[in-house]
């Protein structure tokens, strides 16, 4: 019978792999497990209780309606962040600006959390799997005093560690710090995250393809046309390919992670500028797809070289298996003179 490797053995036996290796991650990333069992817990008691199902009446800096339990969770994780030590400042969707705490302590904090408390939130009320992302970075400001923009906008290729829970048939924490990507169950009968999913690999391709249909007549022609050729007899497997969009980002994407597959969200004539959000929903999973050997790119460039220039900003987004996403690719530069 094989050992039962905790999150918490592991993070601690990974230590020497860490960048810095002063055990400060290893803490930073104990508090995320914490604060993911605590909004795990409410995630599967909504709906009887009546103060975490349903809309929470306000509108956040993005123009969505924020839910319950985006703000449950956003608290949650903030007050770990806060009062753990590891961390100078966050940034999150569901916060206009971004937070610098203001204890001596936090202030000597040597990383920035950016995140996605709650991500596929309008899933929420239909039981549908959602997620919590997080992107984890080395502040650049001087330690002592409190943390600054600069510390936030850096590219995702300066990211030190990045993951996601999914609360799904079961909770799971996958996550990275440039050493491959491994993936954590969380078992409710001991309350503890044990490794299940080693060392995981993205297939370099597969017959799953997802994203809202309903944008296709006005993405770039070179997405329809590969929605096309998955539909089709004239691909690679010679037969019409699958289509899976669950409409939660963390979801799709740990379907591709798992089984293969591609999750596109261009940019469109009703959403410009994309609709996902770099810092916090593209980036972690664009470092964890390209460790695990899959790609991640807006309709051109590599995602994680993009310069960010505001805290909310939002891109084109394709990821998945290495060979699907170069099959888009190579289509949409087919079509790009025609933009
Ligand atoms: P969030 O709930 O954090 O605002 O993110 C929602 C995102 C993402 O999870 C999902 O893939 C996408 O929005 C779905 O958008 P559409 O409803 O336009 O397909
Ligand atoms: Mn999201
Ligand atoms: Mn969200």
């Amino acid at each position: 019978m094989s050992k039962i490797i905790t999150l918490h053995e592991f993070i601690m036996d990974s230590q020497a792999e860490f960048p810095f290796a002063s055990g400060e991650l290893s803490r930073l990333l104990n508090d995320i497990v914490v604060a993911s069992k605590v909004v795990s817990r409410d995630v599967r008691r909504a709906g009887l209780t009546e103060d975490i199902l349903g809309a929470q009446g306000e509108i956040n800096i993005q123009g969505e309606e924020q839910q319950k339990l985006d703000v449950v969770a956003d608290k949650a994780f903030i007050k770990m962040f806060e009062t753990g030590g590891e961390v100078c400042g966050i940034a999150s969707e569901e916060n206009d600006d971004f937070v610098a705490f203001e204890s001596e302590i936090s202030k000597f904090g040597k990383y920035v959390v950016l995140f996605d408390p709650l991500d596929g939130s309008s899933n929420i009320d239909v039981n549908v799997s959602i997620g919590t992302i997080f992107s984890i970075y080395r502040r650049v400001s001087e330690a002592g005093t409190l943390a600054t923009m600069k510390d936030m906008l850096q590219p995702g290729n300066k990211q030190v560690a990045a993951g996601y829970i999914l609360y799904g048939s079961s909770t799971m924490l996958v996550y990275t710090t440039g050493h491959g990507v491994n993936g954590f169950t969380l078992d409710p009968s001991i309350g503890e995250y044990c490794l299940s999913h080693p060392n995981m690999r993205m297939p370099e391709k597969s017959r799953l393809y997802g994203m809202n249909e309903g944008n296709i007549e006005i993405c770039h022609p070179g997405i329809k046309d590969y929605v096309q050729y998955c539909q089709s007899f004239e691909n690679d497997f010679e037969t019409p390919y699958s289509g899976r969009y669950i409409g939660s980002l963390v979801a799709d994407f740990h379907r591709n992670l798992i089984k293969g597959g591609i999750y596109i969200y261009p940019k469109t004539k009703t959403a410009p500028k994309g609709k996902l959000r770099l810092l916090y929903e593209c980036n972690p999973l664009a470092f964890i797809a390209e460790q695990a050997g899959g790609l991640a790119v807006t309709e051109k460039e590599r995602v994680l070289d993009i310069i960010p220039h505001t805290l909310h900003q939002r891109c084109g987004y394709i990821t998945g298996s290495k060979n699907q996403v170069e099959k888009v690719q190579e289509l949409i530069a087919k079509r790009d003179s025609e933009i």
